[in-house]
């Protein structure tokens, strides 16, 4: 019975060490940032629950253990902050500085261009509107580029940068690969659009609440997602985002009208 009661135990135990560490709202003096993953991190407890000095290397090893990404990119992108701001730790509000990493268009925030601005809520309506980009059950790369085009027309006339319109694609990515269904596809293996799918309710969740939402099926990447897994997500948005707008592929911008006509000709 006793070694019954100790197998039990221990099962328990190893269940308990493999799930995540409990959600815990922000309370009244915690720090939040524009970031909705970040903001997930410091609710679930793998970043400073208080949202205060944190580092490089906190974001890089919280990111990899929660969520399987590479740490040397996160890691990066963090020191890429650090460095303009000249710190060598941060609290998350840090990060709501216009022109770094924040920027006008977001998926989920209202524009922000006050540089002392702390107001990092998400926007119910744009989370709704992004959720409503899909007429599936899934978030996918023609719903974000449809979501994008929505954003930057929202803050129109003023325009994203070319580095700032980066950041946006890899953001829209981000979400892609860590919300989606079933295994993150290799880069290498150029999978067609239509391979990714975030459930929408799954997004919804996380992006409202910010935390990761495993009842609705999350879980962390079993295989490392890098740089690489992103190219033909980004690739995606793009082009998507093109064809949506009525601009057709890229090579036609580059291609004078009269040889892409004599092109088509000849293959007629
Ligand atoms: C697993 C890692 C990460 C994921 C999945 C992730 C995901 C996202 C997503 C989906 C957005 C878009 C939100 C929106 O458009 O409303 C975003 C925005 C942002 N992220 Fe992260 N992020 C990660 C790591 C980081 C790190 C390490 C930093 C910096 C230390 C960072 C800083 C930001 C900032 C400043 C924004 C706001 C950009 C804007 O103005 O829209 N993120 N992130």
């Amino acid at each position: 019975m006793a070694s019954k009661i100790a197998i039990a135990s221990l099962i328990a135990l190893s269940a308990a060490s493999e799930g995540l560490r409990p959600w815990e709202a922000p309370g009244p003096n915690d720090l939040r940032s524009p970031c909705p993953m970040l903001n997930t991190l410091a609710n679930h407890g793998y970043l400073p629950h208080d949202g205060r000095d944190i580092s490089a290397q906190q974001f890089a090893d919280a990111a990899f253990e929660v969520v399987n990404i590479d740490p040397m990119a996160i890691k990066q992108v963090a020191n890429y902050f650090l460095r303009a701001s000249n710190q060598t730790s941060i609290n998350l509000t840090d990060l709501n500085r216009p022109g770094i990493l924040q920027h006008i268009a977001s998926l989920t925030r209202d524009d922000v261009t006050d540089p002392d601005s702390v107001d990092v809520t998400a926007s119910q309506d744009r989370i709704h509107h992004l959720i409503k980009d899909s007429d599936t059950d899934c978030i996918t790369i023609a719903s974000l580029a449809k979501t994008r085009l929505h954003v930057e027309d929202l803050s129109s006339p003023k325009e994203l940068t070319l580095k700032e319109q980066t950041f946006a694609y890899a953001e829209a990515g981000l979400l892609l690969l860590t919300m989606i269904e079933g295994d993150v596809p290799s880069g290498w293996s150029f999978p067609p659009a239509t391979a990714y799918c975030a459930p929408k309710k799954r997004v919804e969740t996380w992006l409202t609440e910010e935390r990761f939402p495993e009842e609705l099926g999350w879980k962390k990447s079993e295989r490392t997602i890098g740089l690489m897994d992103f190219v033909p997500v980004i690739k995606g948005i793009y082009e998507e985002k093109r064809s949506q707008a009525g601009k057709g592929p890229l090579w036609k911008a580059f291609v004078p009208s009269f040889l892409q006509q004599a092109g088509t000709d000849s293959e007629l």
